[in-house]
């Protein structure tokens, strides 16, 4: 990515966030193709974080660290307190108790330095509807304080890689859920951000505008940016260099996918029966630990084939399928919590207070 020179503007995008002033200042943002890597130092860093929302408990002493040049995945259910973690890292939200750093800037004392530094889709759409895809980009790349030229050369850049080139002049409300959330992700990327904060970015997407936008999320992590993502959806995770399973506030695991898929064992058998809770019943009476999910009942096994024989000729109730697979996060989840991840409704969680601007 190129190196560019930021002006102050009058006007600032950022404005928009409650109580916040104008934070564009002067600034040189680095080339991260060169990289400013600090040795180890985390790009993001959580110490002690607690968010109390009066009586809700929504954040439970979080202690994380996010390497830069890391795609970093928060996995949990709707109202585990992904949006609540996201918020405070990227400045909208202030913690109960502890800190949170990003590029070793304090995210409630230097809001200011950590906005500069970051870009951000939100779940839900921020774009102005009433103006073309392209004056979108070119206002953000303003808002951020580059040039009108340097925010042109920008946008058109960004047109390109993202695929808009063809709707570019189109009004922002006229387009497709899927290419609205290229031009958002656009928008995040306009002034060149280190950091990358993306909360539920593909909610409601059919499968292949989700294909097209983690591509170019992907694209930004190979070029050297950081990426903070969450989700309630185990395949956007999945291609996270690490993944933090978070359930009711709290860090329930944290390991690359494969490591979290090790913490499981061996293999998963799931059995589709025409009685799940007799068979889980039975399985128990046998020795075994199964679960209850919407899938079946879930049985983890160092060697579930050798299991399945035994099981099919003695299970009291009709088995109507049975399959053997590799384990997945939302085996992982399902045995650390005995709850399944994703709710499958596709309802937004709770915001957090202020969250959004
Ligand atoms: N502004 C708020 N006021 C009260 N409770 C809130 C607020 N925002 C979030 N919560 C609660 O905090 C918990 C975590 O919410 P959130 O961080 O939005 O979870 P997620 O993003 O994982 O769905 C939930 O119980 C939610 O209802
Ligand atoms: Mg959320």
């Amino acid at each position: 990515m190129a190196s560019s020179t930021r002006r102050t503007s009058a006007t600032c995008w950022c404005a928009r966030w409650p109580g916040s002033p104008s934070i564009c200042r002067p600034m040189r943002m680095p080339d991260m193709a060169e990289g400013e890597v600090s040795g180890n130092a985390p790009a993001l860093e959580a110490r002690g974080l607690h968010k109390r929302y009066g009586a809700v408990h929504a954040l439970r002493g979080i202690d994380l660290a996010v390497w830069r040049g890391e795609m970093f995945a928060l996995l949990g259910p709707n109202g585990a307190g992904k949006t609540t973690l996201f918020s405070i890292f990227a400045t909208l939200l202030k913690p109960s108790e502890g800190t949170a750093q990003v590029l070793g800037f304090d995210s409630v004392r230097e809001r200011v330095a950590v906005r500069q530094r970051m870009g951000i889709v939100f779940q839900e759409p921020a774009l102005e509807g009433k103006l073309s895809v392209r004056d979108n980009l070119h206002l953000m790349g303003l808002f951020y304080g580059l040039s009108s030229r340097a925010a042109k050369t920008r946008s058109a850049e960004l047109l390109v890689t993202l695929g808009l080139e063809d709707v570019a002049a189109r009004e922002a409300q006229k387009l497709s859920g899927g290419q609205k959330r290229r031009v958002e992700l656009a928008r995040a990327l306009v002034a060149t951000p280190e950091v990358l904060f993306l909360d539920e970015a593909t909610l409601g997407l059919d499968v292949d505008a989700r294909r097209l936008f983690w591509a170019e999320v992907r694209h930004y992590v190979s070029a050297g940016g950081t990426v903070f993502l969450t989700t309630h959806y185990m395949d956007e995770a999945e291609p996270a260099d690490r993944i933090a399973l978070i359930d009711h506030g709290q860090i329930i695991a944290l390991g690359s996918p494969q490591e979290l898929k090790n913490r499981v064992g061996g293999g998963v058998l799931l059995l589709a029966t025409d009685d799940d809770a007799q068979a889980a019943a039975w399985l128990r009476e046998h020795g075994h630990h199964p679960e209850i999910s919407a899938r079946g009942v879930l049985l983890v096994a160092s060697e579930p084939a050798a299991v399945l024989p035994e099981v099919l000729a003695h299970l009291p109730v009709r088995t109507r399928r049975a399959e053997v697979h590799e384990p997945s996060l939302e085996d992982v989840f399902l045995k650390l919590t005995g709850r399944a991840l994703e709710d499958g409704n596709g309802k937004p969680a709770p915001r957090a207070q202020g969250g959004q601007p």
